[in-house]
């Protein structure tokens, strides 16, 4: 909560750029290491002196930002890419990977670059290099800070190995809507929960308790993005506008970027999207209003891929010249792919539409980028071939991928117990389904480098697991995954999955004790442009489902997926769901551990799953309304579905355990309390089952009555305790003012006196320990 100690910025009319007025607001602001750089006169002067030395051409090059050939999501154009290297004029170059490649790419352009400006090769590094971790939704779900910060730190020990200085990571969208495929990149629904991830990401990419400390070979520069409301694309289909209001940026999609500022990220990156009617690409209020002059921010912004261009299609430049200057305007500092800043920037300056002085303060932040990095000093210092040959899938890198799988993985249900399938019991499993043996998928759409023929699949990691144990595994695939056509975009029409192998996977069911069924979805159906109207299982997944229910036989499914789906029949129907996601390299094996009770499930779900697609969006803290639907005391005209229950099918926060845990001694050391005095919260948490686990305690808070409506409930703060079996552990929590405090109808911070709900629990709907407190 310390972030919010900054300023504001609110207007009196709509997003008017020109009526905005900036003001302080009661709590001052915080002290954050990037604005201390702001202070370091020696960067700034070296920039100076590097800049008075360039001619326009050479200012303007470095603006421009091409893409390799590999892993890019757009079009490729027909560049001038080698025309623009030989005249010096590329800032910087990604999806190019690897130290010698990178090495002999960064010797051309210091031969062809006259005062020897180093090039800047980024890349997508969203989860892990070549050793790929659990994607970032997945991970979330862990709620372990450390671990997502060690995950991120392993990714940028990879790509710096690798030549990779930049990373566009991490993705800190906040998203409410899981038809968008762009769900399975960020951290979930809650801005609490996502800003600490945000966080996280950026500590570990960016490796620094100072920004000097971003000039070691092994750190990298971090990449807020998408700024911003991209997860808010209006009926989840990407690219869509966003009109949301500015409450809503300000409660809901801006946190997790502040949060990104707070700790020191040095680069932002634009959204596609327009937003409330400008794109986010030529929005002054964005970048200039609130990022620069609100925020104090002084990283660098590039553009999105070809975004723009893509202000052409928007109907808001005229074309690529006016998007240029449109761009510019609005304070982005590099092009990617676009070309129009190299192709027009110096056309817009000799005409007077642009200024050569904004071409130097675009210019001035990619420099103080290279300078902090260290590049002057050494261009050729993030390519040490030998040091990528050691940490490129080192061991430590693996096992952790390993452990970040484990903890990332969801029970979402255990009717009985039937879970776990312990290793020192006579079983037969009936292993079924398309994920049985599905390897390519297991590393999520954005994998990079990860090579998708060495994941675990589920098969090798239980066959490792219950090697020489009485469980025995029969094998049926059941039916397929449904591809997607890439050229269509639309599910493969010819490829239709059909029911010809539902009869042996019957069969093979019936000789079972158990069924063991792991579906989902194929990769490629679950990221950018991947987005569905239809969230249950793709193809005829549910219907083999209901076919191995009838054998009698109790049933698990194991998910691989990227976002949340409609179980809604799953859930009523199966004995136990196990939400594995896409686990990335060691998924396999990770999935045998929690199966097997090797590592007990404490994973929490980070984003809500509906009932269907009609509920969405649906998010735990929702507001009130005026006419809330009581379940207990139903009536009519209040707000709710005539067709199905208000809840989700699984709430935010939920995820089970082998293991049982009980909350005791739950103590306040105060029902009251005034400014500047805060109240302590005391538990118990108690193992009372019979394996070793791990709960995650959360804490909401709602306010009754506010001079704004509030939602239902907030998470204010968690713990994620291990617990040995019988094992006791006391927990504590401050409840203090900036816990309670929320923006005003000015978008100011402030702290209303009045009664305050607080919930400690298992998950966002557990109300079973409540209190109330006053604040005066
Ligand atoms: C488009 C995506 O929106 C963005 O997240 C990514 O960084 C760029 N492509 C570059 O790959």
């Amino acid at each position: 909560m310390k972030n919010k100690k900054r300023m504001t910025v609110f207007k009196y009319t709509g997003l008017i750029v020109g009526c905005l007025i900036v003001v302080s607001c009661q709590q001052p602001k915080k002290q954050v290491i990037w604005q201390s750089y702001s202070g370091d006169p020696i960067i700034e002067q070296k920039v100076d002196s590097v800049l008075s030395l360039m001619t326009l051409d050479e200012k303007i090059g470095q603006m421009n930002q091409y893409s390799g050939n590999f892993a890019s999501t757009g079009a490729v154009s027909d560049n001038q890419s080698g025309e623009y290297l030989k005249r010096g004029m590329i800032g910087s170059t990604f999806n190019v990977f690897g130290a010698d490649h990178l090495r002999m790419l960064q010797e051309q352009n210091l031969k062809y670059s006259r005062l020897k400006i180093p090039m800047l090769f980024a890349a997508d590094v969203i989860h892990g290099l070549e050793t790929t971790f659990p994607i970032p939704l997945a991970e979330a779900c862990s709620w372990d800070l450390e671990l997502m910060e060690e995950t991120a730190r392993a990714a940028a020990e990879e790509a710096t190995a690798s030549g990779v200085a930049w990373n566009f990571a991490p993705m800190i969208d906040i998203a409410r809507d899981p038809r968008w495929g762009r769900v399975m990149e960020g951290a979930g629904e809650d801005v609490f929960l996502a800003s600490a991830v945000a966080r996280a990401r950026v500590r570990g990419f960016q490796g620094i308790s100072d920004y000097r400390d971003l000039s070691k070979p092994n750190t990298m520069m971090a990449c807020a993005k998408h700024f911003v409301g991209y997860g808010a694309a209006q009926a989840g289909r990407d690219y869509h506008s966003v009109d949301v209001s500015e409450r809503s940026l300000y409660d809901t999609y801006f946190p997790p970027f502040e949060a990104a500022i707070d700790e020191g990220v040095t680069s932002f990156m634009t959204a596609f999207n327009d937003l409330n009617g400008v794109p986010c690409t030529a929005n002054n209020y964005l970048y200039k209003d609130i990022l620069r002059e609100a925020w104090g921010f002084k990283g660098m912004v590039v553009t999105d891929y070809t975004a723009i261009m893509e202000l052409m299609h928007h109907g808001f430049a005229r074309d690529l010249k006016h998007g240029a200057q449109l761009s510019l305007d609005a304070g982005i500092d590099m092009d990617m792919i676009s070309e129009a800043f190299v192709t027009h920037l110096k056309e817009l300056v000799e005409e007077g539409k642009v200024s050569e002085k904004q071409i130097d303060v675009a210019v001035s932040r990619i420099l103080e980028m290279k300078f902090l990095l260290g590049l002057f000093d050494d261009p050729y210092r993030y390519f040490d071939a030998e040091r990528q040959k050691q940490v490129v899938m080192s061991e430590a890198n693996q096992s952790l991928a390993r452990q970040a799988a484990q903890q990332s993985i969801v029970l979402l249900k255990n009717e009985g117990k039937l879970l776990p399938l312990s290793t020192d019991q006579a079983l037969k499993v009936a292993l079924i389904g398309p994920f049985v043996d599905e390897r390519a998928s297991l590393n999520g759409e954005w994998a990079i480098k990860g090579n998708r023929s060495r994941s675990v699949t589920l098969r090798e990691g239980l066959e490792a697991k219950y090697k020489g144990t009485g469980v025995q595994f029969t094998y049926a695939k059941g039916t397929d995954l449904p591809l997607l056509d890439r050229s269509t975009m639309k599910a493969s029409k010819d490829n239709q999955p059909d029911e010809r192998g539902f009869a042996e996977a019957i069969k093979v069911a019936k000789a079972s004790d158990i069924i063991l069924v792991a579906m989902g979805e194929n990769f490629h159906w679950s990221g950018e442009a991947a987005c569905r109207t239809d969230i249950t299982l793709p193809g005829n997944q549910r219907e083999l489902l209901k076919a191995l229910k009838q054998t009698g036989k109790p049933v698990v499914l194991v998910l691989f997926n990227g976002r949340p789906l409609d179980l809604s029949w799953e859930a009523e129907n199966l004995d136990a769901i196990v939400e594995a996601w896409y686990p990335g390299l060691m998924a396999g094996h990770a999935v045998a551990d929690v199966l097997s009770g090797a590592v007990c499930p404490s994973a929490k779900l980070v984003m809500t799953f509906p009932r269907n697609v009609g509920q969405i969006p649906i998010y735990y803290n929702a507001k009130n309304t005026g006419r809330p639907f009581d379940a207990k005391a139903p009536s009519d005209y209040k707000s709710s579905y005539i067709d199905v229950d208000n809840t989700p099918l699984f709430p935010f926060g939920h995820g089970l355990s082998y293991t049982t845990f009980e909350y005791t001694n739950i103590m306040l050391n105060a029902e009251s309390f005034e400014q500047g005095e805060a109240i302590t919260l005391k538990a118990d948490i108690v193992n009372s089952g019979d394996y070793d686990g791990t709960e995650i305690v959360q804490l909401y808070i709602r306010d009754r009555v506010a001079s704004i409506t509030r939602p239902v409930k907030e998470l204010k703060d968690f713990r994620k305790v291990a617990l040995r079996k019988g094992e006791t552990k006391t927990i504590e929590f401050t409840i203090d003012e900036a816990l309670l405090s929320f923006r005003d109808r000015n978008l100011n911070w402030t702290t209303e006196p009045g009664e305050f709900d607080i919930w400690l629990g298992t998950s966002s709907n557990d109300e079973s320990n409540h209190f109330v407190i006053s604040f005066n």
